[in-house]
């Protein structure tokens, strides 16, 4: 459930915010997202959770906005980092060093010395390359490392193969055979503090079984941990829960929540869960305008002042996102169009062969499911502004991030010494 609706008279608001009077202040492309939908969705989580001992860390990479990062924070959230640029930007949106646990392939030697500084709560280890790095840096920084090590189950959890990332195949994790012996290397170092065990085997997942498979395979670990004396604190099963964007059932979190209680919490062990996309993903929208439109006799293309560079995913994984005009109007004819941007890819589209109400020039249009891995993983491809960022919240509305200037575009590029300098624009 999100909070973004019709009025009677058609016009779509964002809370109790018209959207197309928040374009008359804000323009367009912006992303806008609910601030009383981010609340409901963390609740929806938490509560499912509620027959464990549990934390959820919110996977910055899904929608990194210090906004977003403050109001979960102040929720209680903790956070799920993959670099030290989100531990910087968890830290100053207010969240809780100690919440924090940093995900990845491969760490940096000064992002580990960053987040053991900083006094996170653990580090998901992905390689035996990367527990030496812990171990090198932890004994540098004077601070033994807290790890747990992302295995990889080997489980298929169906899905785009691109977020697909618990198979054998798949980059991600150590083997699921090479955990033990990586364990006992981890448990004998000085440097290094075993406390718990991680795995993450995809996003958008809209079936429990995967999900509750991998973590019986991580319980059969965490079993031959503890026989052998390890202390294991907390199981981490990543993120993954799916979302609506078209006609995906996705499983209940409550399901989910209930089936990892059952058990987790008779062996006392704690759970973190690294939830991004079924937290932000339909608490956010990106309004865009409708620069005109043109046919080639097989198709026709709406082209809006939106591009790939402001949403990647349906270029990128070919993602079906909903489409919607700002106004309604239930007497416009509905026709087949290709939503596309400006940029200069035939690659750049919104919608294919999507039946649509017909929009002309200056309408708006929203396309729906933008709050995560959206703004975030937006570029400035074709020397592009980014969007503006707004939050609602009732019938007030902040700007959280302004609409890149101009200037800003190139403002830390330098030109040769030895050329002429060029000349500045007033456009
Ligand atoms: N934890 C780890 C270690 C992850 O790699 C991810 C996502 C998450 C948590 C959060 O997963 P979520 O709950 O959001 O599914 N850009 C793609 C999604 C990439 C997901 C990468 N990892 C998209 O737009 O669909």
């Amino acid at each position: 459930m999100d909070h973004f609706r019709y009025d009677e008279a058609g016009v779509l608001h964002g809370e109790g915010v018209s959207l197309p009077a928040l374009v008359a202040a804000v323009g367009t492309p912006t992303y806008v997202y609910s601030r009383a939908t981010l609340t409901r969705h963390f609740k929806v989580m938490d509560d499912a959770l509620s027959g464990v001992d549990h934390l959820i860390c919110y996977s910055v990479k899904a929608n990194s906005n210090l906004a977003v990062l403050q109001l979960l924070a102040s929720l209680g959230s903790g956070f799920d980092i993959v670099s030290v640029g989100e531990l910087h930007r968890v830290l100053a949106a207010g969240g809780d060093p100690d919440k924090v646990v940093f995900s990845g392939v491969g760490k940096r030697d000064d992002e580990i010395a960053a987040a053991l500084r900083a006094g996170i709560h653990c580090i998901n280890v992905e390689s035996a390359w990367e527990l030496a790095r812990c171990a090198e840096v932890a004994a540098a920084v004077g601070v033994p490392a807290p790890v747990s090590l992302r295995v990889n189950p080997d489980v298929d959890p169906k899905t785009h193969e691109y977020i697909a990332t618990g198979l054998r195949t798949s980059k991600f994790g150590v083997p699921f055979d090479e955990a033990l012996e990586l364990y006992r290397t981890a448990h004998a170092s000085p440097h290094l503090t075993v406390v718990g065990v991680d795995c993450h085997i995809g996003s958008q997942i809209v079936e429990p079984t995967p999900l509750i498979d991998a973590l019986d395979r991580v319980l059969e670990l965490v079993d031959t941990l503890q026989a052998e004396g390890m202390t294991i604190g907390h199981v981490d099963m990543g993120g993954g829960l799916g979302i609506t964007y078209k006609d995906e059932r996705p499983a209940p979190p409550k399901a989910i929540g209930e089936a990892y209680a059952a058990r987790l919490a008779p062996r006392g062990l704690k759970l973190l869960v690294e939830p991004g996309r079924v937290i932000a993903g339909n608490a956010g929208v990106m309004l865009m305008r409708v620069l005109g439109r043109k046919s080639n006799g097989e198709r026709t293309f709406v082209i809006t002042d939106a591009a790939m560079n402001d949403n990647i995913r349906p270029s990128l994984y070919r993602a079906w996102q909903d489409i919607v005009p700002v106004q309604r109007d239930l007497d416009a004819p509905e026709e087949v169009v290709d939503v596309v941007g400006p940029i200069c890819e035939s690659g750049d589209f919104f919608a294919q062969e999507r039946p649509l109400a017909r929009v002309d020039r200056d309408a708006l249009l929203a396309m729906r499911s933008a709050g995560a891995y959206g703004f975030c993983m937006s570029s400035n491809y074709n020397s592009r502004q980014r969007a503006a960022e707004v939050m609602v919240d009732g019938d007030t509305w902040t700007v959280i991030r302004p609409r890149e200037e101009l200037t800003a575009l190139f403002a830390s590029e330098r030109l040769l010494p030895d050329l002429p300098a060029g000349r500045s624009f007033e456009g």
